[in-house]
């Protein structure tokens, strides 16, 4: 009987202790619940003999095999799981910024203590991504992982795509649901997807990669106008999180950022708050894996299946990761077609003065949109670019940007085929 402590009784804490409280386990038995003034935390439908405390060194000292960690932030999180493995415990944790920004000597010391740590429940919630990464894929050799691992996005670009409602609307929505943190901004601007990404390159192309050297740019540009014009290029907008294996097998090209992709892509299909991730094998070609990525049922689920894991190999029966290698830096930059939509005060020869810019920086132009009914005074109209460096296209970007007939600022997102930009 595996003996496990709750470290953490919020959302997904208590998600937990229900599963374990209600559902029959052979295996798992919870014997304590630790959080900061913990007693305004008791619940009745705990069982009488687990013990409740506001001290870690409690659960540190206890005869608990595991430990779950679910209190979230780096500070204190990172040095309580250290402590528990240094003390023999496994560890079981949700916390993404932990793992993105400690995992690998994390995982060192788990290794050298030979207990476990895991952390399905870290990136795309319920999702068993990790788990399919690591195992159900290990026969493969990864090049890509990618997704969209952002739920709170997700819900927002669908409801632009499908409702036409603006920006600012799809996030007051997004906060009144509950998807939404009131400072949503890891979310939007990708800080939170690039977390997911680094131990996705981790764990799927064994990887590690810089957390902040990964460039991020932020949905908040993304207008519903973007929808309509996506449409006509077979595409939908999604905040997507890349990372692959250059072909030096050594760099790793990294980022988060608003992308068109095609409609038919694994990409594209998941709808709302939900989450997937797509990997790349260099033998199976792509699979991928996609459902809830978020809230307190499904991510605890992935809590509790880890502690099945670790119920089946025996508190004693690490399986170990093999130490993953620094990536010899993230390239920041990549080839792909672009799309650059332009909000202008109409006057004879705009396009003729963008056309030039590109031209003169060797980017062709594959098309020019427009869609119709707009007022002169504020017209919207689309370019699209033949396949061409991302750094190009900013620098192109940047000079077109200081024309007078902007309404509003230009805005380029790439437009990613499902083959990735392997070079
Ligand atoms: N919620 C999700 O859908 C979801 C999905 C995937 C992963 N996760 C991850 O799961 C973890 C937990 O998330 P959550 O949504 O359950 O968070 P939460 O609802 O805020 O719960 C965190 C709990 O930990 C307690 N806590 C925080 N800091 C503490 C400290 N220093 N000492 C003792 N107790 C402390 C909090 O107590 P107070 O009540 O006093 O604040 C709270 O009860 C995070 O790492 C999160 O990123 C969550």
């Amino acid at each position: 009987m595996l003996k496990v402590a709750l470290v953490g009784f919020g959302t997904v804490g208590q998600s937990v202790a229900r599963i374990l409280c209600t559902r029959t386990s052979a295996g798992l038995a919870l014997t304590h619940i630790a959080n900061r003034r913990v007693e305004r935390k008791r619940v009745d439908w705990v069982p009488a003999d687990v013990v409740w405390t506001d001290d870690f060194e409690r659960v540190v000292s206890s005869d608990a095999d595991v430990v779950v960690e679910l209190i979230g932030g780096v500070d204190p999180a990172a040095g309580w799981i250290r402590r528990a493995l240094e003390a023999g415990k496994s560890v079981v944790t949700a916390n993404k910024q932990v793992i993105a920004q400690c995992g690998d000597g994390l995982l060192a010391l788990a290794g050298e203590r030979r207990r476990h740590l895991l952390f399905e429940a870290a990136v795309a919630g319920g999702i068993p991504a990790i788990r399919g990464l690591r195992e159900g894929l290990a026969g493969d050799r990864l090049v890509r992982v990618e997704g969209v691992l952002n739920g709170t996005c997700n819900y927002i670009l669908t409801r632009m795509a499908d409702a036409q409602v603006s920006f600012s609307a799809g996030l007051a929505e997004a906060q009144k649901l509950g998807y939404a943190e009131a400072d949503p901004s890891a979310d939007l601007d990708g800080a939170d997807a690039r977390a997911k990404l680094a131990i996705l390159s981790l764990v799927g192309l064994r990887r590690r990669i810089d957390v902040e050297a990964v460039p991020l740019a932020s949905i908040r540009a993304i207008d519903p106008i973007d929808f309509a014009y996506a449409r006509r290029l077979g595409c939908t907008i999604r905040q997507v999180a890349r990372a692959e294996l250059l072909a030096d097998e050594r760099r790793v090209l990294a980022f988060v950022r608003p992308a068109l992709v095609p409609l038919s892509s694994n990409l594209a299909r998941i709808e709302g708050n939900q989450n997937v991730v797509v990997v790349e094998g260099a033998f199976g070609g792509e699979a991928s894996f996609s459902g809830a990525g978020a809230g307190g049922g499904p991510t605890a689920v992935s809590v509790v299946s880890d502690l099945e894991a670790i119920a089946r190999a025996g508190a004693d029966g690490h399986a170990g990761w093999p130490a993953a290698p620094a990536a010899d830096g993230v390239e920041r930059e990549f080839e792909a077609p672009h799309y650059a939509r332009f909000i202008v005060a109409d006057r004879p020869g705009i396009i003729a003065s963008v056309a030039e810019v590109f031209s003169r920086h060797g980017v062709n132009v594959d098309a020019v949109l427009q869609e119709p009914g707009w007022s002169k005074a504020e017209l919207p109209f689309v370019v699209t670019l033949e396949r061409c460096s991302s750094a190009v296209v900013n620098e192109a970007l940047a000079e077109i940007g200081s024309f007078d007939f902007h309404v509003r600022r230009p805005v380029w997102v790439p437009i990613l085929a499902s083959e990735g930009g392997r070079s």
